[in-house]
């Protein structure tokens, strides 16, 4: 395992309506990888890079505005240094989540959105993205490895900005 010294981060991942249904839901679109398998991903990577990985799934709009805003505005024993989110369906929809999200940016704590599929390249509605017009990057259609990759970017951007806690 690297040496990360003291410093230690901590991570938030989020997951939005049906991804709890990962690995039966739509198995062409989404792949046979449980919601569980890339939690455990998550975690591992997270004890390489030494940070610590709180992952939380909710299928209501609400739950999810209150948890990005926690990320930042939480009591600050609470609070985390970056956000990853999979917003799901909600990505194309939510207003109240984009506003979330801006609010996590603009007070300078990194949020990367992650989608296992090509969200550019599918239907009209899943084209236009609402919470990625704020996120600080998106990274989309990489199957698990989405989420792999914007969990390293959090980590990268949150250490840049000494963001440990
Ligand atoms: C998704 C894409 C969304 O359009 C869809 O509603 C999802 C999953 C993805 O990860 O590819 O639930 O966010």
């Amino acid at each position: 395992m690297a040496d990360h010294g003291s410093s230690s981060l901590r991570v938030l991942v989020l997951h939005g309506p049906n991804l709890n249904l990962l690995g039966e839901r739509d198995q062409a679109l989404y792949g046979t990888v449980t919601l569980a398998e890339i939690e455990e991903r998550l975690h591992r990577l997270g004890v390489d890079k030494g940070a610590a990985i709180e992952s939380r799934q909710s299928n209501s709009e609400g739950e999810l505005v209150s948890w990005v805003q926690e990320v930042a505005f939480g009591a600050p024993e609470q609070r985390f240094s970056g956000l990853v989110i999979n917003p799901g369906a909600y990505s194309h929809t939510s207003l109240a989540l984009l506003d979330a999200v801006a609010a996590v940016v603009e007070h300078g704590t990194p949020v990367v959105e992650a989608h296992l599929s090509r969200v550019h390249a599918r239907d009209s509605e899943r084209r236009r993205l609402l919470t990625a017009r704020a996120a600080s990057g998106v990274i989309s259609g990489l199957g698990p490895i989405s989420y792999e990759l914007a969990l390293d970017a959090v980590i990268l951007l949150a250490r840049q900005r000494n963001l440990e806690r």
